[in-house]
């Protein structure tokens, strides 16, 4: 999706029409899982998606991100929506998470981030949600991945030729859609409670805990 993300100006509305509306419906979905007063932390929060969503409804939410500009926008939407006091955006990457204490959100959300990091950042962003994750909390995960059909790959690759080609043009760089996201998941010590993805098996919704939750 770095293609929008180069002009975050048109991101929300470019990512909705790639996405064919189905962002906004699966976000709307997963922030079911957020309850009022919970600490909320947003990874690649992009210009605030999930982050407004868990606002409205009641939680205090940290945003962080590596692209200023996607976070110019967040902030201006924030002023716009007088609502200064219940979120606020850092520029950092996830190589930063271990500024955060122990059990330290109810919640953390990320959309369509993950499949931007490298391998080992995976790793070490599944280990600092985790470690910051409280013991009774979630993390939910909603991003694109890689069937193991390999038909719909093949039909899932004619459909993204179009965005990958565009992509590459204007950025030399390409999002990936994870691969062993569900497997990695499960050994860091977290368990995926709930799962729901569409027919191509491209996107997926995740609700997970931590394995010792009480
Ligand atoms: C496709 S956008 C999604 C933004 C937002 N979550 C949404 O759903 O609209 C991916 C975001 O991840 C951010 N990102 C990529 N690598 C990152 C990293 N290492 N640390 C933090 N954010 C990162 C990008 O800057 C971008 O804003």
């Amino acid at each position: 999706m770095k293609v929008l993300e180069s002009a975050p100006h048109r991101y929300d509305k470019g990512i909705k029409i790639l996405t064919l509306g189905k962002i906004d419906k699966a976000y709307d979905r997963v922030i079911e899982n957020i309850k009022k007063h919970d600490n909320v932390l947003d990874i690649g929060c992009g210009t605030g998606m999930l982050s407004f969503r868990a606002v409205i409804k009641g939680a205090t939410v940290i945003g962080i991100d590596i692209n200023p500009e996607m976070l110019e926008i967040a902030e201006k939407r924030t002023e716009e929506l007088k609502v200064e006091e219940k979120i606020k955006f850092l520029e950092m990457g996830v190589a930063e998470l271990d500024r955060f204490e122990n059990e330290s959100f109810e919640v953390v959300v990320s959309g369509l981030c993950f499949s931007e990091l490298s391998d080992d950042e995976i790793s070490y962003t599944l280990h600092q949600i985790k470690r910051i994750l409280h013991t009774e909390g979630k993390f939910l995960l909603v991003d694109e991945t890689r069937s193991k059909s390999i038909v719909k790959r093949i039909v899932n690759l004619f459909l993204r030729v179009p965005l990958i080609i565009l992509t590459y043009i204007l950025t030399q760089t390409t999002s990936r859609a994870l691969k062993n996201i569900e497997k990695e998941i499960e050994e860091t010590g977290l368990k995926i409670q709930s799962r729901k993805s569409n027919f191509l098996d491209n996107f997926v919704e995740l609700v997970i805990v931590r394995k010792d939750m009480k």
